[in-house]
């Protein structure tokens, strides 16, 4: 079994990013920007949003973090992102998601300059990555298909099964290993909270792909020796180990999982730090668009 670590692979990219964003400004490109928008005090999404400030330090971008408290309205939020559109200097930003009840997802997501959505959320970005034209991927099925690539394992006529239809992993990821070349060429299953007989679907996978949120589901008979298993899942469950009182638990039961598989990814430290990963590339892919 070898341990695929995103945290070591996310360094390694974010040097190699820090070299480009240093080759821009040698050809005349400002510094790239990224802004980010956070509402309410989620401990997870303030985690992640920091996260995500820290990594822009670390390869020379630009940061901006724009905080609302969890009362603010629709329409106050829509009017930032519109300032956030029309900024020249804003290369690409992000809403961090959820978002609180009385405000419309969608509509915030659709609000969202397609060509600064960084996150892919956009339908339109959506709609050209799903038949093969440029666009922003989603952060974390793209941070998933790097992983792959930088260890090198096989995909094509591999069966991959999915566990979870979201928005922002399974199903845009169910497009992307599907499609043609490397990584990709997979036959697809995705796998929901209506799949019957869930435990052999995930058996007949060759990569499994834990993405929904329910800390230690993935079982070791439900994987078949010599899997490759991706666990996206990052729940926080109360912990007396840790002095923040919390721990951060995958959707796979590591222990019992990890001896029967070819590769697998631990939590923390593999899939999350690859998802910011993603962000920055396409941020500076969006810097790239355009000439100081
Ligand atoms: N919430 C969970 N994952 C994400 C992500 O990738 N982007 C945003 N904006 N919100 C999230």
């Amino acid at each position: 079994m070898q341990l695929i670590d995103g945290k070591k692979v996310s360094e390694a990219i974010k040097l190699q990013i820090a070299e480009q964003v240093k080759e821009l400004h040698a050809q005349g490109f400002k510094t790239p920007h990224l802004a980010a928008i956070l509402v309410g005090n989620d401990g997870g999404s303030i985690t992640y949003v920091n996260h995500k400030v820290k990594a822009c330090e670390q390869v020379g971008f630009r940061s901006t973090l724009q905080t609302f408290e969890d009362t603010v309205s629709e329409q106050e939020l829509l009017q930032k992102i519109e300032k956030f559109n029309q900024n020249p200097d804003i290369d690409g930003f992000i809403v961090q998601l959820p978002l609180p009840k009385h405000i419309d997802e969608q509509k915030v997501i659709e609000s969202i300059a397609p060509e600064k959505d960084v996150d892919g959320f956009h339908p339109i970005n959506v709609g050209k990555m799903m038949i093969g034209l440029p666009a922003f991927k989603s952060a974390t099925p793209a941070g998933i298909l790097e992983l792959l690539k930088y260890y090198n394992i096989p995909t094509a006529g591999k069966h991959c099964v999915i566990i979870g239809r979201s928005n922002i992993v399974g199903r845009p990821l169910s497009v992307m290993l599907a499609q043609k070349g490397y990584p990709g060429d997979c036959t697809v299953t995705v796998c929901h909270s209506r799949t019957a007989n869930l435990a052999e679907e995930c058996r007949r996978g060759d990569i499994v792909i834990a993405a929904i949120g329910s800390p230690e589901f993935v079982t070791a008979d439900m994987v078949k020796e010599g899997a490759v298993v991706i666990d996206v899942g990052t729940t926080r469950v109360p912990s007396t180990e840790t002095k923040s009182g919390w721990k951060l638990k995958g959707d796979v039961k590591f222990d019992e999982v990890a001896p029967k598989c070819s590769y697998i990814t631990p939590v923390p430290g593999g899939v999350g730090p690859m998802t910011i990963c993603s962000l920055i590339s396409n941020t500076l892919i969006a810097a790239r668009g355009k000439k100081a």
